[in-house]
């Protein structure tokens, strides 16, 4: 038998418990193996409770599983930084497979822990730490590794998917979408990491590592969030044909990698935007088999559970086969090449003065700096004398937009900030 022990029984440990526990039958029928959870650490007994596990298996101390000689594969699921990576380097240390399903630890600190893991023959399992379920980690490794990738687009993280979700059917405030989102347990007491990128971020830095087999970091990626979307421009979106969602866009060209997420819109007919609530979507480009997308659940225990289920049987396959360890995948060499931002479409809403010659003031504003409008409308007449002027522009710089709209912003015409928002259309 090969001995599992699982470190923290929250959401994905228990699903993790559960998967191997219940379907143990089935992944022998499958696989040939046999494999059994010999140990659990667990310090909050309201984790333990009720869920008919043997209390001999239990333990406080995740260092007395990690040493325990039955163990053979650590599974790492208590999140976090600390001690999570004491816990991972004890048992990398003592020659133990671990699987994670933490992606902040591996954004962070994976080129030390992979390091580790290489200088010591073992291997680190990763696939539950980008969109849950979805085997969007061995399909790039392995699936798709014939493939050069020049392009990937991803909806990483549920938490805002489901907030932007309610936002644009429901026409609600983002306030009272993440309101709703806490209180249905989609959306953490503190939600910054989720809100504001910085979860799909980590997440896209390891999508890079390993569909460009460039060394970024967080430092390299443009993150913003969704707590400033109105959903004024939400409706606005819809009637140019779009819908707002939080991407993480990766383009790999010849003057580097431009990495960022942020909320961006994408036509109504492209498949991303029907990726809605709390569901996770990969969409990647690679030069010889075109565009693949990968879509399911990005979180939740059993989802979770069953990624980081198929690294356990991948290891298990390895420890009873006695095949050495890969090269571990996120350990990649070379220097980073930043591209600058590339050209695209914006959408700009400007609140104008409402009096004749303002749309040519503000097209020539644009005009001086390149950039000119596909489209354009002026919606509703406002009390205070000011209108939205909405508009897309054809392929514009970041730079040069926002120094047009700081122009803008700066003239006598206009009100309050103007709101600019990246258009995607997907198909690079
Ligand atoms: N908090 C994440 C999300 C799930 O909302 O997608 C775990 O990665």
């Amino acid at each position: 038998m090969i001995g599992i022990g699982i470190i923290g029984l929250g959401t994905v440990g228990t699903g993790t418990y559960r998967i191997l526990t219940e379907h143990a039958a089935l992944i022998r029928k499958k696989t040939g193996l046999d494999l059994g959870v010999v140990r659990i650490a667990e310090i909050d007994p309201r984790n333990i409770k009720g869920k008919g596990i043997d209390r001999k298996v239990i333990t406080s101390d995740a260092m007395e599983l990690i040493r325990d000689e039955r163990v053979n594969i650590v599974a790492e699921l208590i999140g976090g930084m600390n001690p999570a990576s004491d816990f991972i380097k004890a048992a990398l240390s003592l020659k133990k497979q671990v699987v994670t399903a933490n992606k902040a630890l591996l954004a962070e600190k994976g080129d030390e822990l992979f390091a580790l893991a290489r200088k010591t023959g073992c291997d680190i399992g990763f696939e539950a730490s980008v969109c849950g379920g979805i085997p969007v980690i061995r399909a790039i490794r392995d699936g798709l590794v014939g493939n050069e990738f020049t392009y990937i687009l991803g909806i990483l993280n549920g938490t805002s998917n489901y907030i932007l979700s309610r936002m644009t059917d429901e026409g609600i405030s983002f306030g009272e979408a993440l309101k709703n989102a806490q209180q249905e347990g989609y959306a953490e007491k503190d939600p910054t990491f989720d809100v504001e990128g910085i979860d799909a971020a980590h997440k896209l830095s390891i999508l890079v590592r390993l569909a460009f087999s460039s060394p970024v970091t967080m430092n390299n990626i443009t993150t913003h969030g969704i707590s400033s979307i109105d959903p004024v421009d939400i409706g606005f979106a819809r009637d140019f044909g779009y819908k707002i969602k939080l991407l993480a866009i990766a383009k790999k060209s010849a003057s580097g990698i431009e990495a960022r997420v942020e909320p961006a819109m994408i036509p109504l007919n492209h498949p991303m935007s029907s990726v809605n609530g709390v569901y996770n979507a990969v969409y990647i480009v690679g030069d010889r088999v075109g565009p693949n997308l990968f879509y399911g659940r990005g979180a939740g225990g059993e989802p979770t559970g069953s990624a980081v289920v198929s690294d356990i049987v991948d290891m298990a396959k390895r420890i009873s086969h006695k095949i050495a360890a890969p090269a571990p995948g996120l350990i990649v060499s070379g220097k980073y090449r930043e591209a600058k931002s590339s050209p695209v479409p914006y959408y700009l809403r400007v609140m104008a003065k409402d009096m004749p010659g303002v749309l040519s003031k503000i097209s020539g504003i644009l005009a001086d700096y390149k950039i000119s409008i596909s489209a354009v409308t002026q919606q509703g007449r406002k009390l205070s004398g000011h209108v939205p002027v909405v508009m897309v522009t054809h392929d514009a710089t970041e730079d040069g937009l926002k120094k047009a709209k700081q122009e803008i912003d700066g003239s006598s015409f206009t009100k309050g900030q103007s709101v600019h928002i990246r258009i995607e259309e997907g198909n690079s």
